[in-house]
């Protein structure tokens, strides 16, 4: 397992995603995790699943301490009170005294940033997270916060398909975590191709027009999937597997792919016995090509 050392604290740069997940298939997943020494798990109030996860972490031999557990609060109970509360009901339902990372789900506009923040930092301060952050932020929303305190991590969308080029830049310039979710474009790493109507979507959002046809085209043409598998055959991998460990190679970030299916669990967390070049990392850095999975209508402006 590799760890990322942020502001200190050392996290499991793999951890296990568990929206959709439900009932016995979520305490199974988590519980099959953390037999796999997958010890970093990602869950939310949104999720409806923060019992289940609380019951495999509670039931597991591995030590609460040994578990980096992270949740979230969803973007209507961002006023102090709310967030509070909030916070109190997943404590309570996931059956312990503190998360390791408590995070905003998505921003809300009509609530002030800093004040959501002062409430996470009193429960920090109270020891019912141990760091907190956000997630969905944009890079003008990051620095907001960051003018106001320091933030442990912001969860964002990334895979072989979307660049978090400024992202990341803020993350290593700040010391924080970019913790990649959808870390398998919800499966498209290993399609062959991708559907005209995901290439039109990606086309609509592509803000530099230059780019647009190029976009287009790549996603028409699936040509990412293509280097994937060819660095899949190299290394005996699956195409999973090389954008996983693509991602947990880089510095500052963490990945939390979802499975419900334990062999694919397994996959996802054997990708520590190789390593990709730095050649191959820029290779599959320049597969990027705007293809946003997760953009619902509460979403901010990505690029801002
Ligand atoms: N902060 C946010 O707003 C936000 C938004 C989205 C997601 N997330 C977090 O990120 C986690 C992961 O993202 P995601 O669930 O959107 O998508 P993902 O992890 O990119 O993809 C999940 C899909 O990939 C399949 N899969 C997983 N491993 C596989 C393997 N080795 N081979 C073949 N197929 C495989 C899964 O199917 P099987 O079940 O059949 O394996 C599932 O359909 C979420 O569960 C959640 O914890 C956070």
């Amino acid at each position: 397992m590799i760890h990322e050392t942020i502001q200190g604290d050392d996290v499991p740069a793999l951890g296990l995603g568990t929206w959709q997940l439900k009932g016995a298939t979520c305490y199974d997943a988590v519980r099959h995790a953390l037999d796999l020494g997958v010890h970093h798990i990602d869950t939310a109030e949104m999720y409806g699943n923060e019992a289940e996860v609380g019951r495999a972490v509670h039931d597991a031999p591995t030590d609460r301490d040994a578990v980096f557990l992270t949740t979230k609060v969803w973007h209507t109970n961002l006023r102090p009170d709310d967030v509070r509360a909030a916070a109190e009901g997943s404590l309570r339902k996931l059956r312990t005294d503190y998360v390791d990372l408590l995070l905003i789900h998505w921003p809300n506009a009509s609530v002030p940033l800093e004040h959501t923040l002062d409430a996470l930092l009193d429960l920090k301060a109270a020891g019912k997270t141990r760091h907190i952050g956000v997630s969905n932020f944009p890079p003008s929303l990051v620095r907001q916060a960051l003018d106001h305190t320091s933030i442990f991590c912001n969860q964002v969308e990334y895979h072989p398909f979307l660049s978090q080029a400024p992202l990341l830049d803020l993350a290593r310039t700040h010391d924080f975590l970019l913790t990649a979710y959808s870390p398998l474009a919800k499966g498209s790493v290993m399609n062959r191709s991708l559907s005209p109507r995901r290439a039109l979507k990606a086309l609509k959002q592509d803000s530099a027009p230059a780019d647009r046809l190029a976009n287009a085209l790549k996603n028409l043409l699936g040509t990412g999937t293509g280097t994937l598998q060819a660095l899949a055959d190299q290394y005996g991998k699956s195409p999973a597997q090389i954008a996983i460990r693509w991602l947990v190679q880089q510095d500052h970030v963490a990945a939390i792919p979802r499975s419900s299916d334990p062999d694919h669990r397994a996959a996802n967390a054997d990708v520590f016995d190789f390593s990709l070049s730095d050649e191959e990392m820029q290779l599959i850095h320049g597969l990027a090509r705007s293809d946003r999975k997760v953009d619902p209508h509460f979403a901010p402006h990505w690029e801002a």
